[in-house]
């Protein structure tokens, strides 16, 4: 009897222990931006091919480091996500292709949801349930989103205006955050998490 009530004790000590509250909201949301981020990187690699068969190859430069970015957000968010002690079940990005200028109007749509609406909404989530690792995946995120959405938007005008040339016509992208950058014009170190620009991957 006194063994069975030693047990109890110990176990209960043990459950209050391990009795964190799961990060519910957080948990959810890494699903959801992995989910995202992976379909939008599958999805800007065919939209590179595409705009590379039309002929607007320094559209398809723009797409190839999107894609690239966009895995290194997925890659951030599954680690967060297994340092949670979940794993992410798998799934198939779906997505549609379409000429050029309509792919960079679905590019521009969704990378204006994902920095307006979205990953506003997941960083709060985390704040609250004070995820801090998340909270800067999250944060690294969203600021290459509005960086993509912005190229993407210039992109889309230059094509409509035939003055393709006028962008950019290399793009480089930091392994660490995913910030990514007109070739030309980027930082010593990364602005977003501080990385040297000597380590900065070419799309
Ligand atoms: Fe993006
Ligand atoms: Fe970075």
């Amino acid at each position: 009897m006194k063994n069975i009530l030693i047990i109890a004790l110990i176990s209960m000590i043990a459950l209050t222990g391990c009795n964190q509250p799961k990060p519910v909201k957080t948990l959810e949301n890494l699903k959801a931006g992995i989910k995202g981020e992976t379909t939008a990187s599958a999805k800007y690699a065919a939209f590179a091919q595409k705009a590379r068969e039309e002929g607007n190859v320094n559209v398809a430069k723009l797409f190839d480091a999107a894609s690239k970015a966009e895995s290194i957000h997925a890659a951030n968010h599954r680690k967060v996500l297994e340092g949670l002690g979940e794993k992410m079940e798998d799934f198939k990005p779906e997505f549609e292709v379409k000429t050029t200028a309509e792919n960079l109007q679905a590019a521009i749509d969704g990378e204006s949801y994902e920095a307006t609406t979205m990953y506003p909404q997941f960083l709060a989530d985390a704040k609250t349930e004070k995820v801090e690792k998340a909270t800067k995946s999250f944060t690294w995120a969203l600021d290459t989103e509005k960086k993509h959405h912005d190229f993407y938007s210039s992109a889309l005008k230059a094509l409509n205006a035939t003055a393709e040339n006028t962008l950019p016509a290399e793009y480089v992208v930091c392994p660490v955050c995913g910030n990514t950058y007109d070739k030309a014009k980027v930082d010593e170190k990364c602005a977003f998490c501080q990385t040297s620009k000597v380590k900065f991957l070419s799309a």
